[in-house]
């Protein structure tokens, strides 16, 4: 069964130990360099990054990592979130799993865990056939906005529907999930 959890102790360099292949290098950070990312985020942004390990049973396949900006921070000037890295490693690919890892992260952004926003926002590098594929197959439409050579693809949220006590509620599920020493 396919899961998205926690970076922890023991999953951390799974992670990091994940590989595309080697045509697909110039389309994703190395995991490396996402967790470092996400440590810095983590000790300066108002709000941290969702990490997480994509599991298969008890064994990690992928990585997805993902933020919420504020309507002054988007470009589009919307609030949303942003997928920012996904992965699958190579040798788990082309079986299904990318697709079922994405239905469960795009549920967790749905519960709007780090507050309310009008966007899920994604990119791809433009001849990144196998994510554009992905992303429309869950009704992302192309922006025509391109960013360093990759296309931004939108995907409306409507974080109304969910009630204000639910958010909070989804926000300490998340803490929860995501419990860690916190910024010294
Ligand atoms: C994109 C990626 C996550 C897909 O993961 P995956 O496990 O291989 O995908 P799945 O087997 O679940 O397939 C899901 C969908 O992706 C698309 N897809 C996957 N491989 C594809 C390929 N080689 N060509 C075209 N579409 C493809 C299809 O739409 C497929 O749905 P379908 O089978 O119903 O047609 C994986 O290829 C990957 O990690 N690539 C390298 C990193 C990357 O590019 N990440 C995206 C950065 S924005």
């Amino acid at each position: 069964m396919v899961s998205l959890e926690k970076i922890t102790w023991d999953n951390w360099e799974a992670c990091i130990n994940l590989r595309v292949k080697d045509e697909q290098k110039p389309f994703i950070a190395s995991n490396v360099y996402s967790l470092a990312q996400s440590y810095v985020a983590l000790l300066n942004d108002r709000q941290p990054p969702l990490t997480y390990a994509i599991c298969l049973g008890r064994t990690v396949i992928g990585f997805a990592m993902a933020y919420r900006e504020t309507a002054r921070e988007s470009r589009f000037g919307e609030s949303s979130y942003v997928i920012c890295r996904f992965m699958i490693d190579k040798d788990y690919q082309g079986r299904g799993y990318g697709k079922m890892a994405f239905a469960i992260l795009l549920d967790k952004i749905k519960a709007c865990p780090l507050g309310s926003a009008d966007a899920i926002y994604v990119a791809y590098n433009r001849s990144n056939e196998a994510a554009r594929a992905l992303y429309a197959g869950f009704g992302f439409k192309e922006t025509g906005v391109v960013s360093c050579g990759e296309m931004i693809a939108r995907l409306p949220l409507d974080c109304k529907s969910t009630r204000v006590r639910s958010i909070r509620r989804a926000y300490r599920t998340y803490t929860r999930e995501h419990q860690h020493n916190g910024p010294v």
